[in-house]
């Protein structure tokens, strides 16, 4: 028999007070998952106050990389997650097309050794842990630019990967010259060389949005994520992860009108009046919503029941490297 939303979160109530284990909930998580959660966060203090935690069970309603983070930082922990679901930007890079990365920066006179490659935490901990071996490390959203101000002053070229907007938009900011691997110009002259890769949530984010915004409302503010192409951030008014996006919002006077260019059950949860969705489409992500409150649930009973499913595992070699590059950044 399906039980109904109610009656889910009156047994998860139930088993989360039975059972020694912490829900972890990303901001772009369905509401009713949400709204569960004994942690939320962006992807930084997730991954930092769950490290914290002591519980013997994490469940994170989340995407991979997020789940595998916490399993990398804390090997102790029982990480289950209730979807695996697979961010659509850390499945554009695996270790190969990493090495393959740094081949053509080879090929174009630049050696390894000067080379500091810097993966945003949306990847894969087979990328973080290459990172990590070649003296690299892990940013989020909302220390890139403090990652990359640090590894600049080793004066190497940085690698940057997967996001190819969070790479240039940060190499904008700071007046740095970054390229597109594999398009055109000439790495040698290039501070930060950029992973091909991207969101394609905040992608659906165009121009012809802010101007139709701009002009519909004189005065509103544009507030979009660093994902987003650097022709949108360079015309926003406040650029920041989704923490930093809803501190920006909520010291807004609330007459102040506000577009937001980032996912939409976030900014869907913003403020009943004057914020807008920055899109004429509605910019959820797929993977984010797989979680169910059912599969909650489910994921909390199976633990109940003495035989945990979907737990995550990494390799050793993998958690080790991967885990000196989370730390790199965890210690900045
Ligand atoms: P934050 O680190 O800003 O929470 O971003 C995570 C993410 O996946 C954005 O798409
Ligand atoms: Fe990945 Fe984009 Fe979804 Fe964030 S919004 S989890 S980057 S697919």
């Amino acid at each position: 028999m399906q039980l109904s939303n109610e009656e889910l979160k009156v047994e998860i109530d139930r088993l989360k007070k039975k059972l020694d284990v912490t829900v972890v909930a990303h901001f772009y998580q369905r509401d009713e998952v949400f709204e569960i959660a004994d942690i939320t966060g962006d992807s930084l203090e997730l991954a930092m106050r769950t490290k914290a935690d002591d519980s013997e069970f994490v469940l994170f309603c989340g995407v991979g990389f997020m789940g595998q983070s916490v399993k990398v930082l804390s090997p102790q922990k029982r990480v289950v997650m209730p979807k695996i679901a697979c961010c659509a930007m850390a499945r554009m890079i695996d270790s190969l097309y990493f090495d393959d990365s740094v081949k053509f920066l080879n090929d174009n006179g630049i050696k390894s050794e000067d080379i500091l490659p810097i993966t945003y935490i949306n990847s894969n901990a087979d990328v973080k842990a290459k990172v990590g071996e070649m003296g690299g490390m892990v940013c989020t959203s909302s220390n890139a630019k403090t990652i990359i101000t640090k590894a600049l002053e080793e004066g190497k070229k940085i690698l940057f990967v997967p996001d190819r907007c969070l790479g240039q938009n940060i190499a904008n900011q700071m007046g740095l010259k970054s390229m597109i691997i594999g398009q055109e110009g000439d790495p040698k002259e290039c501070d930060i060389l950029c992973y091909d890769g991207f969101c394609s949530v905040h992608q659906l984010f165009t121009v012809d949005d802010i101007a139709f915004y701009r002009k519909k409302f004189p005065g509103i503010l544009i507030a979009t994520h660093p994902e987003c192409d650097p022709t949108i951030c360079d015309a926003s008014d406040f650029v920041g992860s989704t923490s930093q996006l809803i501190k920006y919002i909520a010291d807004l006077p609330v007459d102040q009108k506000v577009a937001v260019g980032t996912e939409f059950n976030l900014v869907n949860r913003l403020r009943q009046k004057n914020t807008y969705v920055l899109s004429s489409t509605k910019p959820e992500c797929p993977t984010m919503n797989e979680t169910t409150l059912e599969d909650v649930y489910i994921t909390l009973k199976a633990i109940e029941d003495g035989a945990p499913i979907n737990e995550i595992e990494v390799e050793d070699k993998t958690q080790k490297w991967a885990k000196i590059a989370l730390e790199r950044m965890l210690a900045l």
